[in-house]
């Protein structure tokens, strides 16, 4: 029998993906979203869609009675800025919607948690580049926060509950039906900029760096994850992951990078650094790869075309 996932956040950029990638693994899927950023239109034909927010009771009694092996949880408010303007706002999305989803994830004896974490805040400004899984964790952002406690929370609960959590810490994931407006997607705003024949705006000097990873790759992660054999330390980092290429490549070199692949000369603005913004980022991926068997494979020019090739058929 098909083992049964169900995928919050699944209608949204990275949560598509991967509702592709459990489709393919021959996965049945179930999708839950509230439509606040994702589209119906992403979530594949024949998938069924239940439309309601992570914090309400419907969300939690469908955790709680859908038979489901794995809960793979995706949906969040993903904004640094709005965390900062609105903390309570960011941890009631969060935390505790992501709570209210555990509680049912622990009626409903789900095996199995994944949890979209994010090494590019829960890390803080890091002393170590690349950064592994036990450096110390001091988020900035009250977003960087929330992530953090949702880890907690998810081996905590799972403790209690009986499920295995299992935290992915993505660096910047970028690929198709990235939203160029959203914060989190320069390569997506470069790209959608370029094509539009308009300027480039650089924060700062560009030497800022970033570690740039393709959103197929992430989703082949959130599906090996869910399979993989995990040991059963307490530690919090135990069950701890970087997604990530470990590859630093600064703001100039991804603009260049960008102007490459599109055929066009990139015409940069220089604008004032952005205060608190971090300097350099790239994480380690090496555990990952003995734990998980995952390796990025999707080249960081390939990435770039088929955002582009994406772009261009969106019209
Ligand atoms: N994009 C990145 O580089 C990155 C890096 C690290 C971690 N993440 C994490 O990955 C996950 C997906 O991010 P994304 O970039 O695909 O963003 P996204 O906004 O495209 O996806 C989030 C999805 O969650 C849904 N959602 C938001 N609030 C909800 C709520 N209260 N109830 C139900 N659904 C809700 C949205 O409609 C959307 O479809 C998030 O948890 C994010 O924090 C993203």
């Amino acid at each position: 029998m098909a083992r049964r996932v169900l995928v919050t956040g699944g209608a949204g950029f990275i949560g598509s993906h991967i509702v592709e990638a459990y489709l393919a693994a021959g996965w049945e899927v179930t999708v839950l979203d509230d439509l606040s950023r994702g589209k119906a239109s992403q979530v594949p034909a024949g998938v069924p869609l239940i439309t309601t927010d992570i914090r309400s009771d419907l969300a939690r009694a469908t955790v709680a009675s859908g038979g489901f092996d794995v809960l793979n949880h995706h949906a969040a408010q993903i904004d640094v800025r709005y965390s900062v303007e609105h903390p309570s706002g960011d941890a009631d999305i969060n935390i505790a919607g992501f709570v209210n989803v555990l509680e049912g994830a622990g009626k409903g004896g789900v095996r199995r948690v994944v949890f979209a974490s994010s090494g590019g805040v829960v890390y803080g400004d890091p002393e170590v580049i690349p950064t592994g899984e036990l450096a110390p964790k001091r988020p900035v952002s009250p977003y960087g926060v929330s992530k953090l406690a949702g880890e907690h929370y998810l081996r905590a609960l799972g403790g209690l509950y009986g499920f295995e959590g299992v935290a992915l810490r993505y660096a910047n994931v970028c690929g198709p039906r990235q939203d160029p407006k959203s914060e989190a997607g320069v390569v997506s705003i470069f790209v959608s900029r370029l094509l539009a024949d308009q300027p480039l705006k650089i924060f700062g000097d560009g030497k800022q760096t970033r570690d740039y990873v393709s959103v197929q790759d992430v989703a082949r992660a959130n599906v090996l994850a869910s399979d993989a054999v995990l040991g059963d330390s307490e530690e919090h980092d135990a069950r701890a992951f970087n997604i990530a290429t470990g590859v630093e490549r600064s703001v100039l070199e991804l603009a260049e990078a960008v102007g490459r692949v599109t055929g066009r000369v990139p015409v940069l603005e220089m604008e004032a650094a952005r205060p608190g913004e971090i300097l350099r980022s790239a994480l380690d991926r090496r555990k990952a790869a003995a734990v998980l068997g995952w390796r990025p494979e999707v080249s960081f020019d390939e990435g770039l075309v088929s955002l582009m090739e994406w772009f261009q058929s969106e019209g």
